[in-house]
């Protein structure tokens, strides 16, 4: 006889997923048993890894998105409630962090439009996406939300404020929404990943160029990987972490701490 899988019969979305961290934490998902909704604005990427997935023996759909549209995101989950009947877990992960035309400027050369571009998906995003899953969330009976921050907002960093700001404020509104959604049994936390070796973070010279000084200042002196994040993000959704919410888990190798 197996044993049933720790996320069996639950069902989790991860915006973001095509690709880096939350490709990672789709399969995360996936091998504790949970049928997964990748979502990503890259269409074509987040049916592949949910065809990765299926080929594993897992229940996935991808589906394409763009978090900072608000019909977009009502249709993300009008075909999860369609495909799997209901949902458990949310994690809010899709973010711009570098695909800007030149991400890393100082505050004053940064224009209007690519402070709202980056704020309406890495802040807006997480608004509507929290505000969709609620009601599906509470005819469940509870759900839990994890949201994606970062361990920079404790330490002022130069040249990306947009991205900073943005992620300062989802931390914020982490311990908000676990106020205001405590009443419907829905957990919200957050983890704040430090440096981690994503593809996009692989892909671009200007990461790559801190890349020894972030190794300095780690307390572990190793390369942090996407799937040494997955750990915190399976651990906000589980039974043993039922009483633990508006809280946040840094994964840096304990290069800042809070
Ligand atoms: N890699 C790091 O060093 C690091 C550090 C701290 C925090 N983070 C956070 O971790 C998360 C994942 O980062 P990553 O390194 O894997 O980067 P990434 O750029 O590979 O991941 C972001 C994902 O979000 C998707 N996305 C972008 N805009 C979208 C939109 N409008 N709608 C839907 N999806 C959209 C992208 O297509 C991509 O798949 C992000 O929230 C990032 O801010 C990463």
């Amino acid at each position: 006889m197996t044993t049933p899988k720790r996320f069996e019969d639950r069902v989790a979305v991860v915006t973001g997923g095509a690709r880096g961290i939350g490709k990672a934490y789709c399969q995360g998902f996936a091998r504790e048993g949970a049928a997964v909704a990748v979502a990503d604005v890259l269409k074509d990427q987040a049916r592949e890894v949910a065809e990765e997935l299926n080929q594993n023996g897992a229940r996935a759909i991808g589906i394409g998105v763009d978090v900072s549209d608000e019909r977009s995101v009502d249709e993300m989950f009008q075909r999860i409630e369609a495909e799997f009947g209901h949902l458990d877990f949310l994690v809010n992960n899709a973010a711009i962090m570098l695909d800007v035309d030149v991400p890393f400027k100082p505050f004053w050369e940064t224009s209007l439009a690519e402070w709202n571009r980056i704020m309406s998906v890495n802040v807006t995003g997480v608004f509507l996406c929290c505000r969709r899953a609620k009601p599906i969330m509470e005819r469940r009976g509870g759900g839990r939300i994890v949201n994606i921050s970062s361990d920079a907002i404790w330490k002022g960093y130069e040249s990306q404020l947009a991205y900073f700001s943005s992620k300062g404020a989802v931390a914020v509104m982490t311990r908000s929404l676990a106020r205001e959604l405590g009443p419907f049994q829905i957990n919200v936390n957050n983890v704040s990943p430090g440096y981690t070796l994503s593809e996009a973070v692989l892909h671009s010279p200007e990461m790559q160029s801190v890349r020894e000084s972030v190794l300095k200042s780690c307390c572990i002196k190793r390369d942090q990987n996407p799937q040494d994040v997955v750990g915190a993000a399976l651990f906000l959704c589980g039974p043993e972490s039922a009483c633990i919410t508006g809280q946040s888990i840094v994964v840096n190798c304990g290069a800042i701490m809070p």
